[in-house]
């Protein structure tokens, strides 16, 4: 173990968040309705609804901030492929999506029972289905780990923390001190109620979104390790720890929400513990 860590462990659970916050939205109650839903263009969301839909068979709707690109970059592309269709919307409105007016636009032009999913994917189905990941760890454990986007994931995780455990979440956005209003509103339009055992770390966003540093290059470098999401989490993990700021043998699951991480990361992972779930 690094000595420097305070005898904290960390287990890494890799874990795509996406399937879990789909779940509950492809359910039977969508019959033949078409699902739409944002992203920018490079979304993780837009491609694995574009996936979800093809595998069972859904159609779905992409709706891309900012101007049409040719040719598409290759997010955009496999989504095509995977049979979603592809629309765009300037910033102005993109920034209004959730409005009523925006989306009754959108419902005038792809149809008044399409599916609307926010962005991110994060709403009361998705929460059910993160819900779902601490029941599906084996390993004894004090606190759950996750990178912050729209905050879905750790509201969901946060519901289904067992009694005396814990959640935080890393945000990967500059000024996002509006994520734990989020968490708290996604919470209650799934269970009618709140929780108490979740916190949101501001501290690592290296920048904001999809920015960095040269610090956060070479970890990225050094563990390879996703870097919008993943590494932000795993860099902000590292240095409260060797900050103390976990009590000595607190037990950590980091989950690794994005691609998985190869051997040589694992191998050259800086502390003990093994890899307690995989997919
Ligand atoms: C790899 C990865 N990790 C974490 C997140 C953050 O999840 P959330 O938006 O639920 O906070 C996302 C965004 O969907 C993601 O793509």
């Amino acid at each position: 173990m690094d000595p420097g860590l305070g005898r904290v462990r960390v287990f890494l659970m890799h874990d795509d968040n996406k399937p879990r916050k789909l779940k509950y939205n492809l359910g039977p109650e969508l019959g033949e309705r078409r699902l739409l839903t944002f992203g920018g263009a490079y979304s993780n969301h837009i491609r694995a609804v574009a996936e979800a839909g093809r595998r069972h068979g859904i159609g779905t709707i992409g709706v891309i901030r900012g101007e049409e690109h040719l040719p598409l970059n290759p997010v955009l592309a496999h989504a095509a492929a995977c049979g979603m269709t592809l629309t765009y919307l300037d910033r102005g409105s993109y920034r209004l999506k959730h409005t009523p007016e925006v989306q009754a636009r959108l419902r005038e032009r792809w149809g008044a029972d399409v599916v609307i999913l926010p962005e991110g994917g994060s709403n009361a189905a998705a929460l059910r289905g993160c819900a779902e990941l601490p029941g599906e760890i084996s390993g004894a454990y004090d606190v759950i780990c996750c990178p912050v986007g729209t905050g879905g994931t750790l509201a969901g995780i946060s519901a289904g923390l067992p009694e005396g455990r814990r959640a935080l979440g890393f945000a990967v956005l500059k000024g996002a001190g509006f994520l734990a209003g989020e968490v708290e509103r996604l919470q209650r339009e799934a269970y009618g109620r709140t929780w108490s055992n979740w916190a949101i770390n501001l501290d690592y966003h290296f920048g904001g979104y999809a920015r960095s540093t040269p610090d956060l290059d070479r970890f990225i470098a050094k563990f390879r390790v996703e870097g919008v999401y993943v590494a932000k989490m795993l860099y902000g993990i590292l240095d409260l720890a060797r900050h103390g700021a976990f009590t000595p043998g607190t037990r950590i699951v980091a989950v690794i929400t994005g691609q998985p991480l190869g051997g040589p990361v694992i191998a050259g992972w800086p502390v003990s513990g093994p890899v307690i779930a995989s997919p």
